[in-house]
């Protein structure tokens, strides 16, 4: 049945139905796995079928990046990955493959610096939400959007992307820095900085956006958000925060926001002078 639905929608072989393709693709991989080690016609259907929806998105990966490497690109991600609605939580969707796809990592190596008490493991902010932060926060050449605790670069290297921000990515695995550095040169963005190191030593000076996905807590977020305080205190800036995360930022006097301080969204904070 799946099968019969599936080739009777001939517009997933369409270029742009990347996101079509990825839960097809999904769908099929589970009645496979369901089927075993059974041999018939209809596995190999099923089979022929997965060669063709994937080697359609290679395709079209390989085309969008292309794209992107002329500066072309941000038009045709933002509509391939658009949603008509925005599902809350931090799970994962077909637009995260999306974005896996186009940005084209090679997986990391194993972890090479070992996290302290206060640091948070590593773990992507859904791109639906980055997404979305991207399209409210409207940035510019005059923004330099900062993300501490970058991991593998995603929110940088989709900033450098689709606006035209600097973006700065702050990670203290080394294992992660290398691999979106290696996306940054595979696409080759301009106006992307993936920097190795810890937070406590960067200089706040340079952003104007800065984003965490609860990176770290107890003191090292208690120095970093004293560390903004003193440059929201003379500039503007913004501050947004996914996660658990959010209410501790959200306890902060000098930040105001129109949000909910909910964790399931992207919340954003201005700085009060
Ligand atoms: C939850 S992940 C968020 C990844 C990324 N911001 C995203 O949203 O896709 C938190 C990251 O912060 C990094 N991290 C934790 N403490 C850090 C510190 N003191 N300096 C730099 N990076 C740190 C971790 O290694 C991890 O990759």
């Amino acid at each position: 049945m799946l099968l019969d639905e599936l080739e009777a929608r001939p517009f997933l072989m369409r270029p742009e139905r990347v996101r079509e393709r990825i839960e097809a693709l999904d769908a099929l991989e589970r009645g496979l796995a369901f089927a075993g080690t059974a041999r018939d016609a209809v596995v190999s259907r099923a089979e022929a079928l997965v060669v063709e929806l994937a080697s359609l998105n290679d395709a079209a990966f390989r085309s969008l990046r292309e794209d992107i490497r002329s500066g072309r690109g941000a038009s045709r991600l933002l509509e391939w990955a658009s949603c008509a609605e925005l599902p809350d939580g931090d799970g994962y969707d077909p637009v995260d493959e999306l974005v896996g796809g186009v940005l084209g990592f090679d997986p990391p190596d194993a972890p090479a610096v070992a996290l302290s008490a206060d640091m948070v493991f590593y773990q992507p902010t859904p791109a639906r939400h980055v997404f979305a932060m991207l399209a409210r926060m409207a940035l510019d050449s005059r923004d330099v959007l900062v993300d501490l605790g970058s991991g593998l670069g995603h929110v940088p290297l989709l900033t450098a992307i689709c606006t035209g921000a600097r973006a700065i990515g702050v990670e203290l695995e080394p294992a992660y820095v290398a691999c979106a550095r290696q996306a940054a040169t595979g696409l080759s963005l301009r106006g992307v900085e993936l920097l190795q190191q810890d937070v406590r030593s960067f200089d706040f000076g340079i952003g104007t956006v800065f984003y965490m996905y609860t990176p770290f807590r107890g003191a090292i977020m208690r120095e970093v958000l004293d560390r903004l305080r003193v440059e929201a205190a003379h500039r503007d800036v913004r501050i947004c925060t996914f996660g658990p995360c959010t209410p501790v930022v959200a306890r902060e006097a000098w930040l105001s926001t129109s949000d909910a301080p909910r964790t399931d969204r992207i919340v954003v904070f201005r700085g009060t002078r």
